[in-house]
């Protein structure tokens, strides 16, 4: 696939076939991620890869938490106010992926539903978790969220999906218990990874962009 074909068509994949992933391309997609840029080369990035029983026992624990649900709190910090036009993206793109899921506004349960797909992985056989030492700062935020487009872009290349997740960073603790990852790691993002499923109601929504007037300014 071209590059610019793959930037262009690469979307979040939100219904995964079962089938699990070949070793050796999980691999590969990961040593292709591992080529991003990083601040004077640091490559902070930590990945755990999880597949298996593994998978299926991290699934339920985390969809047990969310049901519940119980309190959860990513250690990556939301604003408290998102400036006007991103709440208005945000907003628009909430409102048109239920128009087109037909889940209507005041569906509670069917809402809570989508919600909790988040920790099933969306049926995928693999789910990443990356973390970044505690004692990093922002410039490696910069260069995890490098390392996370690439590896979105490898994964697309070859065929697979890939849906990035913040609802999976929720219960930090949980992760870190049942991987056995110390302490001074933080949770930083979830990839539920596979092949996409085309028949899967949730792959019929495409997200909308906002014009280039709206985030360039030229000066001549
Ligand atoms: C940091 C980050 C966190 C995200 N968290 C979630 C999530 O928890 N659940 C989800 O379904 N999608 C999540 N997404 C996917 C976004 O909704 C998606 O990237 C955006 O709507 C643009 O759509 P596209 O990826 O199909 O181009 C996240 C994306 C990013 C970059």
């Amino acid at each position: 696939m071209e590059l610019t074909e793959g930037i262009a068509t690469r979307s979040s994949v939100r219904g995964f076939k079962p089938t699990p992933i070949p070793a050796a391309l999980l691999r590969q997609v990961l040593e292709l991620a591992g080529r991003s840029p990083s601040y004077t080369n640091t490559q902070p990035w930590e990945v755990s890869v999880v597949t298996g029983a593994k998978r299926d026992r991290l699934s339920t624990i985390l969809h047990d938490l969310a049901a519940a649900p119980a309190p959860g709190q990513s250690e990556v910090a939301a604003p408290l106010q998102w400036p006007a036009p991103c709440e208005r993206r945000a907003a628009e793109h909430n409102a048109r992926r239920f128009k087109t899921l037909q889940v209507e506004r005041d569906d509670a349960a069917a809402r809570n539903g989508l919600r909790l797909m988040n920790y099933q992985f969306f049926g995928a056989p693999c789910v990443l978790f990356l973390w970044l030492d505690k004692s990093l700062s922002e410039w490696s935020t910069f260069d995890l969220g490098l390392f996370t487009q690439t590896l979105a872009l490898a994964a697309h290349g070859a065929g697979l999906g890939t849906c990035l997740q913040a609802s999976l960073t929720h219960y930090p603790d949980a992760v870190r218990a049942f991987l056995g990852v110390p302490a001074h790691k933080r949770l930083m993002l979830g990839i539920s990874l596979g092949y996409p499923d085309p028949d899967a109601r949730l792959n019929s929504y495409r997200s909308a962009r906002a014009s280039l007037d709206e985030f360039v300014s030229w000066y001549d």
